[in-house]
């Protein structure tokens, strides 16, 4: 496995790969690395020759300072996540490799950035997309892993890499989660063990909403179980709960109308924000089992350290009288 701290070393890593006969793919991370990037990562690892993994922590997704202060760094531990996948190239670059000068140019993200996760953060999807339409361009044509987790995310991503032509192929990924249905993220780890015994309320809130979904319900409807569901962790502020078309965040008239329903949720535990989704009509999917395996992870997520749940993997599968209807995350 090659690490590279430069754009030069990192497109010339990707170069070589190509002209021994392999097609690349690609694995943007802010690092912190746990199971559901090491999810997408065994996903590129299946699929193509040569792999990379860039980690680099955006400052220009970050609206404040504290948040990218405070972001959970473990440089160590990435490199051994990577190593043990199979990576080819991880590319982590310093703040001024990437950004020699502030950049003049950037990418501006329309509509599909400015409701939910661009209304609580101001500028942060153009940030997303300036620093991804950076690392498509150097990794040039390939395919690329993005999680359902941060579902508006990959809704922007996806239509940039399209209205900008770029050669890159954008493939969704399946949200992994602890054993109470927390959806794995390296903003876990700085919850309380308090908080993080209530995150969970999140899962419950999706499930409450796919249960809405199911009776009937109109959108608004949805959306207001999900807040209750919320409202009903003291611990918890909510964000915003929604249900959406999956295709472009706008809110149907009739959760019957779109091809594809999402329901979307965040709230606020302690400092900490948290996202979660689901597909609408199959929900969060099944709370994994109480093996021995999800046992030790949720001690792990619970502990709050992002290095020891690296390189673990999620649960033992859906369990005989889980609290979940449905077949897992679409
Ligand atoms: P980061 O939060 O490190 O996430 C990197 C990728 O891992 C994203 O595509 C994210 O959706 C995916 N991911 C995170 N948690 C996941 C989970 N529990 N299950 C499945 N996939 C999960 O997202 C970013 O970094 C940055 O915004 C980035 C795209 C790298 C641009 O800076």
């Amino acid at each position: 496995m090659h690490v590279v701290r430069t754009v030069a070393g990192f497109t010339g890593a990707l170069a070589a790969a190509r002209q021994h006969g392999g097609d690349v793919g690609l694995v943007p991370t802010m690092g912190a690395l746990h199971a559901g990037h090491r999810s997408l990562i065994d996903r590129a690892v299946e699929a193509h020759a040569h792999v990379a993994v860039s980690i680099f922590v955006n400052p220009l997704q970050f609206d404040r300072g504290e948040d990218l202060a405070s972001y959970p760094r473990t440089p160590e531990s990435d490199l051994a996540v990577c190593a043990e996948a199979g990576v080819g190239t991880v590319f982590a670059p310093s703040v001024s490799e990437m950004y020699p000068r502030p950049p003049v140019t950037t990418v501006r993200v329309g509509r599909l950035g400015e409701p939910f996760e661009g209304a609580c953060r101001p500028g942060h999807f153009d940030g997303v997309a300036t620093v991804v339409a950076k690392l498509f361009s150097m990794a040039g044509p390939s395919t690329a892993y993005f999680g359902e987790k941060d579902f508006q995310q990959l809704v922007v991503v996806r239509r940039m890499a399209a209205d900008l032509s770029m050669p890159v192929e954008v493939v969704a990924c399946p949200t992994v989660r602890a054993p109470d249905g927390l959806a794995l993220s390296s903003r876990n780890a700085l919850l309380s063990p308090a908080d993080r015994r209530a995150a969970s309320v999140l899962w419950r809130a999706l499930r409450t909403g796919a249960a809405a979904v199911a009776a009937g319900s109109d959108p608004r409807a949805v959306a207001g179980a999900m807040a209750e569901a919320v409202g009903g962790e003291p611990r918890a502020r909510l964000d915003y709960a929604a249900a959406v078309d999956g295709a472009d965040l706008s809110v149907p008239r009739a959760v019957a109308d779109p091809p594809s329903l999402r329901l979307l949720v965040a709230a606020r535990l302690g400092g900490v924000r948290l996202i979660d989704n689901c597909d609408g009509r199959s929900g969060p999917g099944a709370l994994p089992g109480p093996g021995a395996a999800a046992r030790r992870m949720a001690a792990a997520v619970g502990a709050g350290t992002p290095r020891s749940v690296a390189g673990s993997r999620d649960g033992d599968g859906p369990a005989a009288g889980s609290l979940a209807p449905g077949d897992g995350e679409g």
